[in-house]
């Protein structure tokens, strides 16, 4: 089959299109035929290398040869021990181990995945798993935002950003969006009743507080991000500096004994029933998945330069395989 694979790491360039042995599903799992994938911000990391966390597992050499998380496709064969699904179905989810999915075909268990519902294209359902995921704890689950609470989003234009925006709407919140200039408007028409430039303007340093900070590009000091929470308020951190994570670790007990506020990494779960739920919100019109471009797989490193280069407006798509049913 013909993949996306890099054997080192480094910039778009060392991306190549390579026909690499079709996977096996061991017993508990699916063999996918991809017709999908979108691009997140943890491929980039994953290319790059940078932070230093996406080196778990191959410090020197990506272990994860091929990239890509969030498939949708169609099932082409189940191991034994697949209970949920079966050859035929259409499904999508989150590749656990965060790569494998710029391929025609992927394998992975039954955990992150669900069925695809008929109203959605395999672009639109490939463009949820992780972004969605980390937008639903975020705001819903772990942060349990409130009516007229204020929430804040740092990296709202993004993937996760752009779904989080329409959460903490739904949720009655008063939301403001951080992004480039070019994404302002783009919050804007998610419902963001703020929105600031993160080239222009520090959110931690306008005199504003926040009863959530969401924040999937953390690069500020825990007292930065202290300053701009309220009373009892919370930050999440999701992705950014390791340094900054290590502040979180090492300091935020003794921030909210001194002050109240909590400061915690959000520790992404996959629970299947969220991508159900998200994909309810989509069918009803209540939330938009926002794909930006749609390239080929023979196009992806473009695709990831495109992200990388900081132009992606919500999510980028891969089709692999255009679906003939339409
Ligand atoms: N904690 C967990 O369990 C877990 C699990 C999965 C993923 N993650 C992390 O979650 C993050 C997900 O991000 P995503 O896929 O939503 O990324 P994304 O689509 O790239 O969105 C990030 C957005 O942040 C913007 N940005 C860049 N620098 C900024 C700054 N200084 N201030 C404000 N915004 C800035 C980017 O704009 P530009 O275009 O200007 O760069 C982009 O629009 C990744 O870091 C990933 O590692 C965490």
């Amino acid at each position: 089959m013909k993949a996306i694979v890099h054997h080192e790491y480094g910039s778009p360039d060392v991306l190549k299109l390579e026909e690499v042995q079709k996977p096996t599903p061991a017993d508990n799992q699916l063999l996918i035929k991809v017709h999908a994938v979108s691009i997140n911000r943890s491929d980039w990391e994953g290319l790059t290398g940078k932070p230093l966390y996406a080196r778990i597992g191959g410090l020197i050499k990506p272990n994860n040869k091929i990239p890509g998380s969030d498939i949708a496709g169609r099932v082409e064969a189940v191991g034994k021990d697949v209970k949920q699904f079966k050859p035929g179905d259409e499904v999508f989810g989150l590749m656990l181990n965060y790569g494998g999915g710029f391929a025609e075909y992927a394998c992975k268990s039954e955990r992150a995945l669900a069925l695809k519902p008929a109203g959605l294209t395999f672009e639109e359902a490939a463009a949820i798993p992780q972004a969605a995921f980390i937008a639903l704890q975020g705001i819903r689950e772990k942060g349990q935002v409130q009516p007229g609470q204020k929430v804040l989003i740092n990296g709202a234009g993004g993937g996760a950003g752009t779904f989080a925006i329409q959460l903490a709407k739904l949720a009655g919140a008063e939301v403001t969006g951080v992004d480039n200039a070019e994404k302002l408007e783009l919050m804007q028409s998610l419902g963001a009743d703020h929105v600031i430039d993160y080239t222009k303007e520090d959110f931690t340093k306008n005199g504003q507080q926040y009863d959530l900070i969401l924040d999937v590009i953390a690069h500020r000091s825990v007292f930065a991000y202290q300053r701009a929470l309220a009373p009892k308020g919370t930050y999440f951190f999701v992705g950014g500096s390791v340094a900054i994570l290590f502040q979180i670790l090492f300091l935020s007990p003794l921030i909210r004994r001194i002050t109240g506020k909590n400061i915690k990494l959000l520790a992404v779960q996959t629970d299947p029933k969220d991508l159900v739920y998200i994909t309810e919100l989509i069918e009803s019109g209540k939330v938009v998945p926002v794909i930006d471009k749609r390239y080929s797989l023979s196009e992806t490193a473009e695709a990831l330069r495109y992200l990388g280069e900081g132009h992606a407006k919500g999510k980028i798509v891969i089709t692999v395989e255009p679906d003939n049913k339409g």
